[in-house]
């Protein structure tokens, strides 16, 4: 071959494979951006402004069929539905994607994004969804038993058929997924099964699993252990530390004998058991999960039933799910699971999202309470977690124009690119307010800021508005957007300003505009002043409290939220 033949090949060959890297980089991936990870599809980081379907939704094209366009008026930007083993693989090794394909053409027809929930041998624990040959063949796929060797409904995470066929079968659909979504990128990530975990026990007691309890640690777990010693997350360091940091044997040895305590919801009772029962959930879903990987790597999570007050022992809940104190342990053992997430039903929303903002963990929420508080919640998700999604459950029950969520996504998708620009960056703030938080206190952008539950509008306050009603709850979010400049997102609640260093001078309103964003960029939509203003002067700024700026939204007639932009300068 001459000189000029091979340079033409090396060439070809350089664009080849130059598009295949680019190929592979362009699929839905996680990308970390300084503190902050984000989730990028199509190239551009992308926000989940996501609902979840009922269960049985997606097993039915014709049923869903008006749904599909439903979802859309509720501004949501990517749904969150199921594929049932039972209906993919109703025969053993035979594979019928007739309802994914539909699921594919609905949401593509609205402009929809997917998030795939495979629910197969677990779904809320249980064994539901596995397809008829595996619910028949006890001694292939065998269940998992309790102390007292009665046999569970669930199957047992030891058997390791059950494993290989699960993982098939994903592997199959994820084949499947590439083939037909690859360049559209419908689906954007995917769920391993559905809140795992045993109850009524907090570890399987086969008698493999008696075996496998009462051997050594496994060796990678160990691995994972001694390399990560001092970055552990802190509940795993402090067990391990309180045992003398051992680098072998037995679960018992290495992290000591469960405890048990019943009064305090939050502590850690039969940790041992259920780290060890995670172990096994986590390296059964984590090669379903890299087995799927192998033909479309998109992020994969696992979602959890959360630990909470009125059931607090493992095995009251499912013990060996996705819980926050065992994200290590999910790290160590499936690796190709990039996320553990919680779904919220519970009242104290926050301190189970800060529960689950664990270094490298992004925050997602696959399933929430729906309603009014939650919908007033998704923009303190966002903001103060730099979440990549938020998703009410059963989103598909109520009407567009009656579900708060529609308002929500309806301000949210205008200022997603300004939330992503501003995530990790510490230049934002996420506010939620109800009667019994009625403010919020915080600094931003050289200001102590504070957020008060109530429009506090000059309409409201002089009596000039018709029907409005007291405000009872308030969500937003406030970014810092420049030198002494804001956006504020929200409608019923209102702001102080009050400079962090005082200098003498008096604080006055610059401009006060309401907009919105097209394409990215701020178009104003009419400027604000004098009754529908900050107004300057005794109306916007309190000289009889001090030397604050304050900051009201206007209410719309419609209940939407509005976008404001304001900017504060200083006179003497
Ligand atoms: C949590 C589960 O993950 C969902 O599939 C659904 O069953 C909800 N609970 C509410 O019922």
């Amino acid at each position: 071959m001459n000189n000029m033949k091979k340079a033409g090949l090396l060439i070809i060959f350089s664009i080849a494979a130059a598009s295949l890297v680019a190929q592979q980089y362009l699929i839905p991936h996680l990308e970390k951006k300084g503190n902050t990870t984000q989730l990028i599809v199509q190239g551009k980081p992308f926000l989940i402004l996501g609902g979840e379907l009922h269960n049985s939704s997606t097993s039915g094209a014709a049923y869903m069929q008006p749904i599909w366009e439903q979802m859309k008026k509720k501004n949501v930007n990517t749904v969150i539905a199921a594929v049932y083993w039972e209906l993919v693989e109703p025969q053993e090794g035979r594979f019928d994607f007739t309802l994914v394909d539909s699921m594919l053409a609905g949401a593509r027809k609205q402009n929809l994004r997917l998030v795939i929930l495979w629910f197969a041998s677990w779904k809320n624990g249980y064994s539901m969804y596995v397809p008829s040959w595996i619910k028949n063949n006890s001694d292939k796929y065998p269940r998992a038993k309790d102390k007292n060797g009665k046999t569970l409904q669930q199957l047992s995470t030891f058997g390791e058929a059950t494993a290989a066929a699960d993982a098939r079968a994903f592997k199959a659909l994820m084949k499947h997924i590439h083939d037909v979504d690859a360049k559209k990128q419908t689906v954007i990530m995917a769920q391993i099964e559905n809140e795992v975990g045993l109850f009524y026990s907090p570890r399987d007691y086969t008698a493999a699993a008696n075996k496998s309890f009462n051997s050594t640690v496994p060796a990678e777990l160990m691995q994972y252990l001694t390399s990560h010693k001092g970055k552990l997350q802190p509940e795993l360091d402090s067990l391990w530390k309180q045992n003398g940091y051992k680098t072998a044997g037995t679960w018992e040895e290495v992290f000591g004998k469960s405890v048990v305590d019943e009064k305090n919801w939050q502590t850690l009772s039969y940790l041992t058991e259920e780290l060890f029962t995670v172990y096994h959930y986590a390296k059964f879903m984590g090669k379903v999960a890299e087995e799927g990987k192998k033909e479309y790597a998109i992020p994969m999570y696992v979602n959890a039933w959360l630990k909470q007050p009125l059931t607090p022992k493992p095995g009251n809940y499912p013990s060996g799910g996705p819980i926050p104190h065992t994200l290590d342990v999910w790290r160590a053992a499936a690796p190709a699971i990039d996320m553990i997430e919680p779904d919220i039903y519970v009242d104290d929303v926050f301190y189970t999202v800060e529960q689950y903002h664990r270094e490298g963990n992004p925050v997602f929420i696959p399933e929430i309470k729906p309603g009014i508080r939650s919908a007033n919640q998704a923009f303190w998700i966002f903001a103060e977690h730099d979440a990549i999604g938020f998703s009410p459950f059963g989103i598909d029950e109520s009407k567009p124009d009656d579900d708060p969520i529609t308002k929500t996504y309806f301000v949210l998708r205008q200022v997603s690119d300004l939330i992503i620009q501003h995530q990790g960056k510490g230049t934002m703030k996420g506010i939620f307010l109800d009667t019994a938080h009625r403010t919020q206190s915080f600094e931003l952008g050289g200001y102590r800021v504070e957020a008060k539950l109530g429009s506090g509008s000059f309409a409201e306050l002089a009596g000039f508005s018709v029907g409005q009603k007291k405000s009872e709850l308030a969500g937003g979010i406030l970014i810092n957007t420049g030198k002494d400049e804001f956006i504020a997102i929200g409608k019923d609640y209102n702001l102080t300003f009050t400079p962090l260093q005082q200098d003498g001078k008096t604080l006055d309103v610059e401009y006060f505009d309401e907009g919105t964003f097209v394409n990215g960029k701020w178009v104003t939509i009419r400027r604000l002043n004098g009754d529908e203003g900050t107004g300057g002067g005794d109306y916007g700024f309190g000289f009889k409290t001090g030397n604050v700026a304050s900051l009201k939204f206007q209410p719309s007639a419609n209940g939407d939220y509005s976008i404001v932009k304001f900017k504060i300068y200083r006179y003497w």
